[in-house]
This record gives C-alpha cells, structure tokens and sequence, in this order.
C-alpha cells in the first residue's frame, strides 16, 4: 500500500539560517500529531546539515533539491550522493526549474534517478509539460518521454522507494492549479506506463501533483485515485498553510 508523501520543495528561500531552522521547528510541530503521511522538507543544500539536525527524531524526513550522479569528483558546485547519505532520505530530481534554467536532460534525469537509488535515496523524479506543449496538445507525450526517461536506468522498483511527481510548469508559481481531473488523467498515464515497465510494484509508487497546491485545493488533488500526495513550493513556506494541506492529507 502507498502512502501520501507530502513534501515542501523550499526551492532558493529562506535567505538565512535562523529563518530556515524555524520554519523546520514549525513542520515538525505542526507533523507530530499527523499519521498515515510521510512529509518531507527539501530545503536548500547549504541548509541541509542544519535542518537535518533539527528535525532529527521528529518523524519529518529531509530531502535534496537535485544532485550530481557521481559520486566524487571535479564538479563544481555539486553536491553527491555520498555527501547527501545520511542527511537526506529523499532528493527531488528532474524539476523543471533545473530543466529550465541549469540545462537538465532526460538523459541527466535517468543517471540521477539510477544513482540516487543506488544510495538508498528515495528520488523524486518530476515530470510535466510546459504551456506550449499543452497548447499544443502534447501533454501525453511529454509525460511519456520524461517518465521513460527518468525510470529508464532502472531495472526493477521494488524497494527503490521512487515518487514521481506530476507538476505542470505551466501550474508553478501561476496560482492557476491544474483542475483535478487533469491531474488525474496524467497520474493515470504515468500509473501506467510505471505498470508496463515494472508490473505490479507501480501500484507502490506514491503519484504526487505539484503546481500552486495550496490549503484551499490540496484536498480535491489528495482525493484523486492516482494522486499519492502533492509537491509543494510557495505554500510550504507559510507553515499555517502547510499544516492545512498536511492535515488534508491525513483525512
Ligand atoms: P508552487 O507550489 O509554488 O507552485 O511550486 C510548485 C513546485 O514547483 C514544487 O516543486
């Protein structure tokens, strides 16, 4: 059976340490009397050893934002698996941000998603079309080609602990979410496609949705049969609208 994984992606905030150590306090806080939901905080690296520490025994997990394959070596600027391992249990790979502006490829995104299971990290391999590509209709076949893509170094799933989040950049940072039904017909492509590849251990794979989740709409995703839990940016700054959608999530 999948649970819900509800995750805050922090992105670039907040600016100091301080304010990144309270807004940990406030997840855990808000977390403790929540069950049947894995939440997780992905706050920026240079904050990782440091949230890390605070959220320790809280039952709040901690997460990457992205991370090289290798494990060592000339990468400036890169952070490997082997420096995550033991800090983080999670690592978002593949966001569109990092398509957008850092040059990502499918072809990085299925090194990565391979390397950070093979460290015992559970990745988070996002997939979504851009407003173009809806437009012109090639949703499906964008989600299609990244999710192939990011599963493709993968010879099974069974306990990879792999998620993969559906975000629509057309939905992230808009305020405009998707409308539910949408999001459920491209988690059921993705449930199907993971179904082909893998068998039945898609039916393990928590589906997230992520694009201006807030406290108001997190339930009509979580309600979804194929939507497993939300990523969640802007919203999971605000700890009062966080709590609303992790308590959404755990009904
Ligand atoms: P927003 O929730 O701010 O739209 O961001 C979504 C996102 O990109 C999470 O990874």
């Amino acid at each position: 059976m999948r649970r819900p994984v509800i995750a805050g992606n922090w992105k670039m905030n907040p600016p100091t340490l301080d304010e990144a150590i309270s807004l940990a306090r406030a997840v855990a806080a808000v977390s403790a009397p929540l069950d049947g939901i894995d939440v997780v905080v992905c706050p920026p690296a240079v904050w990782l050893t440091a949230v890390a520490g605070e959220l320790a025994g809280s039952g709040v997990a901690v997460g990457a934002q992205t991370m090289h394959h290798e494990e060592r070596g000339a990468f400036t600027g890169e952070t490997s698996p082997l420096m995550l391992a033991g800090l983080a249990s999670y690592v978002i790979l593949g966001h569109s941000e990092r398509r957008q502006y850092d040059g990502e490829t499918d072809e990085g995104v299925a090194r990565k998603v391979a390397s950070a299971v093979a460290h015992g990290l559970r990745p988070i391999a996002a997939v979504g079309e851009r407003l173009d590509e809806r437009r012109s209709g090639a949703t499906e076949a964008v989600i299609d080609r990244q999710l192939r893509a990011a599963v493709s170094g993968l010879d099974t799933i069974a306990g990879s602990g792999l998620v993969i989040a559906y975000e629509p950049v057309w939905a992230i940072g808009t305020g405009e979410a998707a409308e539910p039904s949408d999001a459920q017909s491209v988690a059921r492509q993705i449930r199907g496609i993971l179904h082909e590849r893998f068998g039945d251990d898609a039916g393990d794979v928590p589906i997230q949705y992520g694009g201006s989740v807030t406290a108001d709409n997190a339930a009509a995703f979580l309600a979804l049969p194929d939507v497993d839990g939300a990523l969640v940016g802007g919203a999971s700054l605000k700890p009062e609208q966080f709590a609303a959608i992790l308590a959404a999530a755990a009904g």
